[in-house]
């Protein structure tokens, strides 16, 4: 018999090299390329070589859309845009220890109660589980658990008439189909494992949840070619030193993919976060420089949180930009207008700038506070207290108006602020504003934010 050739795969990219390489010529990830055994494909059954016909249907058609199946957790069910589609693979992705696996079981146990669950763990032995669910106090919740990592056993096991209608997988990097020679966590194995799971879901309309671990460098073992091959990708986030932990959905083929559920790690599992903004705002302090609030969206929800800035003499002749939570780049684009346009210069100054309570935001909506909390730290003078600031900077320093202006400053007014700083360009889209009570600020060049501390340098460390 041939020996079957060797082949090499990526285990970022999962390209196919013909020979070992230390650079993969696709990603350019080094060290990355391993040997695996080929997959083997399936023989042609069918005997001959023509193919089978297909018949095409219209688009029009009566649809037999079963309903979702809503957790109960509300944070969990916004994320997936309203529930788990039946038949729908969703990869949950995440550092080790985020509690991937906490979250799973307490939404199996909520589930439970009204279906069919089963969850199957491949690194942890059913009295740890056991032991965790006696600890989150669901341990009466009627689902079912078992120990398995051979895919082909699971699948005998689920695929039958009285399938289970949610099947958790705890990890995929666990699981192993036997045809194959290469060892679990590899690329192939990870692939052909959730392939042959997804099959049969979509086959008896099972809802598939995965669990992914993310490698360091921030992407699912077996990265990409996991995330096509689902309908759902969520990932699992937070700080290790912090309490919260944040789902975000990264792509839904069944709903909004910009939602984020809020989560408090406690002693008794995952406690849902129903009021995110006043969690984020908790330790805020008024009276010192360099901080202030934005006013920012996730999805659809606003969420307040305090943006920190310490602009301090450089000892170094290339002084230092740090950024924890935001976007360097921006960072960088905001301190160039700020120096270029409105002469604030911080060619000698080390700048450090962080998004209080270990929260990653990505809106261009916070420039404009992030320049706040500069320009407060730069002069030494705090921030208008009780003021909620958000919009973008263009290049040549003039703010722009940014989207959901009514829902940021509605959420502004429910926590008590007073005031708001915003794009002038956006205050004429406000429909809310008598309503609110809030006493609005328009901006339409950031040399106005500028000068607004410049009237009070006088006090200040230094002068503008
Ligand atoms: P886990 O769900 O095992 O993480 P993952 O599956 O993503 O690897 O989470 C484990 C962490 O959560 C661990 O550090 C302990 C912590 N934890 C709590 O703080 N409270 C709890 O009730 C539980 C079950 C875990
Ligand atoms: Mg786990």
């Amino acid at each position: 018999m041939p020996k079957p050739a060797r082949h090499y795969v990526c285990q970022e990219c999962g390209s196919v090299h013909p020979r070992w390489t230390g650079r993969c010529g696709s990603c350019e990830a080094w060290n990355s390329v391993i040997e695996e055994s080929p997959e083997i494909s399936a023989p042609n059954t069918r005997g001959g070589s023509e193919g089978r016909i297909i018949p095409f249907v219209p688009l029009s058609g009566t649809l037999d859309w079963s309903p979702r199946n809503a957790s109960g957790i509300t944070e969990f069910d916004r994320v997936l845009g309203g529930g788990l589609v039946p038949g729908s693979a969703i990869l949950v992705g995440g550092d080790p220890g985020i509690g991937k696996s906490t979250v799973l079981l307490q939404v199996v146990a909520k589930l439970a109660e009204q279906v069919e669950c089963v969850y199957v763990s491949g690194e942890e032995a059913l009295d740890q589980v056991r032991m965790r669910a006696v600890r989150l106090g669901i341990e009466k919740a009627p689902a079912r658990l078992a120990v398995a990592t051979n895919v082909r056993d699971i699948l005998a096991s689920v695929d039958t008439h009285d399938a289970p209608q949610i099947l958790v997988i705890d990890s995929i990097q666990t699981m192993y189909v036997d045809a194959l020679g290469s060892a679990p966590g590899t690329v192939s194995q990870v692939r052909a494992s959730a392939q042959e799971l997804i099959r049969v879901a979509k086959k008896r309309g099972i809802v598939l949840l995965l669990v992914g671990h993310v490698t360091k460098e921030g992407t699912i073992a077996g990265p990409r070619v996991l995330e096509h091959m689902v309908d759902t990708v969520l990932y699992f986030e937070g700080e290790r030193g912090h309490q919260f932990r944040i789902l975000r959905s990264v792509k839904n083929r069944f709903g909004p993919t910009d939602e984020i559920g809020v989560f408090e790690m406690t002693e008794r599992g995952l406690a849902e976060v129903t009021n995110p903004s006043s969690l984020f705002l908790g330790e805020r302090r008024d009276d010192i420089s360099g901080a202030c609030v934005f006013g920012g969206m996730e999805g659809t929800r606003p969420l307040l949180v305090e943006i920190q800035a310490l602009v301090a003499p450089s000892p170094f002749g290339t002084p230092r930009r740090a950024v924890i939570g935001w976007d360097s780049s921006r960072l960088a684009m905001v301190t160039a207008v700020l120096e270029a346009r409105c002469g604030v210069s911080f060619a000698n100054s080390d700048v450090f700038l962080n998004v209080a309570g270990g929260l990653k935001i990505n809106e261009p909506a916070a420039d404009l506070a992030v320049a706040t909390a500069l320009l407060s730290s730069f002069s030494g003078t705090p921030a208008p207290t009780d003021s909620v600031i958000f919009g973008e900077i263009g290049l040549s320093a003039e703010a722009r108006a940014v989207s959901h202006t009514d829902a940021r400053l509605k959420e502004a007014a429910k926590l008590g602020f007073g005031r708001a700083i915003i794009p002038s360009i956006g205050q004429s889209k406000i429909k809310s504003q008598p309503k609110l009570g809030l006493q609005i600020k328009g901006i339409s060049n950031l040399q106005e934010l500028v000068n607004m501390f410049k009237d009070d340098t006088n006090s200040g460390r230094r002068a503008m």
